[in-house]
């Protein structure tokens, strides 16, 4: 079975003459520790399909299933322990948490989850995305690169097995985004996590295993 089976997902907004197909039929599956790129133009249906995928809104109709489970069978509460403890999500914005510092933007997963975070991974995470010497940082006083190596290291502090990434390069220049992208594909060999990445870069796509392209809300041969 794939890590990630989704199938028939088609996702409508509005309705009669004004509804928009941002999703209109996709199948895809994802095999456990690939990393596979998704591309397309802007409207295309990217983001969406990844808010679907990793449970962050619900689909007009189809279906996901992430490690065997049907995301559209959970109730809210175990959907949001399910996520918490199985994917973790890098966006474009990095979603930092303003008012804490960077350990605990870092450790707010394992936290909200009532638990304690691994130290000796912890330190290894904070290591390789060289903010050893950050962790008492507001956000805020970080750079664009800074903030999301934090939000990677939030990312995979509770050894997701899925990491889903909205062009988290974006708004970083050239050289931090295949600084911040060769740290995201190695951290994920290393940790054999699943990397699915929407990028519309296409040097950034090569990297992949896997391209998956969107047009129009469907699966573009
Ligand atoms: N919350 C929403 N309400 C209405 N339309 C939306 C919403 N989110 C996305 N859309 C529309 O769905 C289509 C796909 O959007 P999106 O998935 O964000 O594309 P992409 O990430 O490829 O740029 C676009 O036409 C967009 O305007
Ligand atoms: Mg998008």
């Amino acid at each position: 079975m794939s890590i990630l089976e989704v199938t028939g997902l088609k996702k409508y907004y509005g309705a009669g003459a004004g509804v928009t197909r941002a999703l209109d039929g996709v199948t895809l599956s994802i095999e456990q520790g690939e990393f596979a790129a998704i591309v397309g133009t802007s409207g295309s249906g990217k983001s969406t399909l990844l808010h679907m995928m990793g449970g962050l809104d619900v689909p007009t109709s189809g279906s996901v299933v992430v490690r065997g489970k049907e995301l559209g069978k959970m109730k809210e509460e175990q959907l949001t322990i399910f996520r918490r403890r199985n994917i973790g999500f890098v966006f474009q914005n990095y979603n930092l948490v303003p008012v804490l510092n960077v350990y605990e933007n870092i450790v707010l997963p394992v936290e909200l989850d009532g638990d304690q975070p691994d130290r000796t991974y912890m330190e290894e995470i904070v290591q390789m995305l060289a903010l050893e010497d950050k962790l008492q940082n507001m956000p805020n006083n970080l750079s664009g690169g800074q903030q999301q190596r934090v939000a990677i290291a939030r990312a995979l502090i509770s050894k997701p097995a899925i990491i889903l990434a909205d062009e988290p390069t974006g708004n970083l220049d050239s050289r931090t985004s295949s600084d911040v992208l060769g740290l995201l594909k190695t951290t994920s060999r290393k940790f054999h996590q699943t990397l699915v990445m929407i990028t519309h870069n296409n040097e950034i796509a090569q990297l992949a295993d896997r391209i998956i392209r969107i047009e129009d809300g469907k699966i573009a041969e």
